[in-house]
């Protein structure tokens, strides 16, 4: 039912400088693979086959690696290095990517918006690659898109509980409980310090949302930061019963800051080792 994946990577990545000046953060490796490789697996991990990126000046580097490179593959042809390229291979063979520019950096709900061009008129998921997810048993993008075969029509954002001091970072939800992990938002709130924050359950980078979205964000005025937010979109959905909130099951890395980054590199080399 979910087809596509959108993956808004034009952020500016300040808080990388100066790795990020002409680095996308976004292609950023964690061990040896870049940030939105592992979010493009985990929307095929979906069954998503279709990726739209929304990319800016400078992030070229994104389309490159997603692409053929016939000189490389030539040089490493028969020697012992020729799988290191086999994920990626199969990715850009099997998956079809479509590119979209911001060219004003208005916030993550205006880089969706921007992304409409690439996605029409369907349901889609939202990858924000930064956030790098582990799934228990399934990824958690999988566990989403299962969600909303149960609730079609709905907007669905995917939560964790943080300690309440940090409530100034994300987006915050309140909600009725539906079921064990999901519960229907009621109230959210885009960076609220930890006083006005209505919970501690806060959005991560992972969305599934129905089309009527970009009506929405169209109408959306500028917020927090001067940015338009989706989550101020969302909130007017929500009003109309129509967004749910999931407690994933898996690890969230926030590999936007140093040092979810530094923990998200020990947890892949740990694992890699052991
Ligand atoms: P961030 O809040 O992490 O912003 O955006 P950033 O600019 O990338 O990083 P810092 O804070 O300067 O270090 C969350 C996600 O939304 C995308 C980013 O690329 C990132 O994936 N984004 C944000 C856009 O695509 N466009 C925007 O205007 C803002």
């Amino acid at each position: 039912m979910i087809k596509k994946c959108l993956f808004p990577a034009a952020g500016y990545g300040t808080r990388f400088l100066p790795a990020t000046k002409a680095i996308p953060k976004e292609m950023l490796p964690i061990l040896t693979k870049p940030l939105l490789q592992y979010g493009v697996e985990e929307a095929i991990s979906a069954k998503i086959d279709t990726m739209a990126i929304v990319t800016g000046r400078g992030k070229r580097a994104i389309e490159d690696h997603f692409d053929r490179s016939y000189e490389l593959e030539h040089q490493i042809k028969d020697t012992s290095k020729e799988n290191l390229m086999n994920d990626i291979r199969n990715i850009v063979d099997n998956c079809t990517f479509s590119y979209t520019r911001q060219a004003r950096m208005l916030g993550l709900g205006h880089a969706i918006l921007t992304g409409k061009t690439l996605i029409g008129d369907a349901p889609f998921a939202v990858i924000l690659a930064d956030d790098l997810c582990v799934g228990e048993k399934k990824s958690v993008l999988q566990q989403m898109v299962e969600v909303y075969e149960r609730y079609p029509d709905h907007c669905i954002v995917a939560v964790e509980e943080i300690p309440k001091e940090q409530s100034h970072k994300y987006g915050i939800v309140a909600g009725e409980i539906l079921e064990d992990d999901i519960l229907k938002v009621t109230d959210m709130v885009e960076k609220p310090e930890p006083k006005d924050a209505p919970s501690n359950l806060a959005i991560i980078g992972r969305y599934i949302l129905t089309p009527d979205i970009f009506d929405v964000l169209q109408k959306t005025k500028p917020g927090k930061g001067g940015e338009i937010q989706i989550t101020d979109a969302l909130l007017s959905m929500a009003k109309e019963g129509r967004v749910l909130a999931y407690k994933f099951s898996g690890k969230r890395f926030d590999c936007g800051s140093v040092d979810g980054f530094v923990e998200a590199t020990n947890y892949f080399y740990e694992k890699d080792r052991g």
